[in-house]
């Protein structure tokens, strides 16, 4: 059977408990190997991939995304539900709240950015005006307002490089430019799922106030235990969200062309 839909787990979601029957599956693809879970929801059949690997062990500029993404094409996923610890930017957005966010501003540096690298894979140049699927962010929207949790639909992730946090001047200009949060994993992700013709969102939680704004200096650790605190709210809303999307709908992003 294929599957569908899958969700990609960030920092502090490590754990496919939302899932029944699971069992591990190892994906090759021309970028590597990639190990994910796969089990049930509701009787659907749902992938399960950790984005920072076996106990947090990759970084998120040594991410393999190309095979991360290939490897879910291979399986017939159609939606991806990426979920991402951020900091935020805005002050309406605050730590514990869930954001579907719909633009992005990369200040990557290093990364393998396409699957179109020429020669025999050709030369794409992809749109990029709404790079997150509005259907999946509205399911989105809906799954959150049922289950009572507080989230923004719509919002400007900044991504950096990483792996180090930002100055308190990145965050400022970041601010000026028109930022609202500050991630380091969701490009290339959302444009390479968009160029394998896969519906994509992200669910941003704001696990702290970005630097310079937070009156203390950041921790990896205050990251991960906000996460931690508020991973009911995530797990109900996945569960919720996976429940409500039409897997078999036709969408735009399944047309980059
Ligand atoms: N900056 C970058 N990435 C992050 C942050 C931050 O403040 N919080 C969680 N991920």
């Amino acid at each position: 059977m294929e599957i569908k839909i899958a969700v990609i787990g960030g920092t502090g979601v490590y754990d496919p408990d939302i899932l029944n029957d699971i069992r591990d599956e190892k994906v090759s693809t021309p970028y590597g190997d990639v190990e994910l879970k796969i089990g049930k929801h509701q009787g659907i059949m749902v992938a399960f991939m950790n984005r920072h690997g076996e106990g947090h062990s990759i970084p998120p500029n040594m991410v393999n995304y190309r095979a991360n993404i290939d490897a879910l094409k291979r399986l017939g996923v159609k939606n991806i539900l990426a979920t991402a610890a951020v900091g935020s930017l805005n002050p309406l957005m605050q730590p514990g709240h869930l954001i579907f966010v719909d633009q992005f501003l990369d200040f990557t540096k290093f990364r393998q950015q396409t699957f179109f690298d020429g020669g025999s894979a050709g030369v794409v140049h992809t749109d990029m005006t709404d790079p997150y699927c509005p259907e999946l962010r509205e399911v989105l929207s809906l799954a959150a307002q049922s289950q009572g949790l507080t989230y923004h639909n719509g919002g400007v992730y900044v991504c950096t490089e990483g792996p180090r946090f930002e100055t308190a001047a990145e965050i400022k200009m970041y601010r000026m430019m028109g930022g609202d949060l500050v991630g380091m994993t969701g490009v290339p992700e959302a444009p390479l799922a968009r160029e394998a013709e896969i519906c994509y969102a992200t669910i941003a939680m704001v696990t702290n106030f970005a630097a310079g704004i937070s009156p203390v200096r950041l921790l990896h650790q205050e990251v991960v235990d906000t996460m931690i605190q508020n991973g009911e709210n995530m797990r109900k809303l996945l569960m919720q969200a996976i429940a409500r999307v039409d897997i078999d709908r036709a969408c735009a992003c399944h047309n980059i062309a």
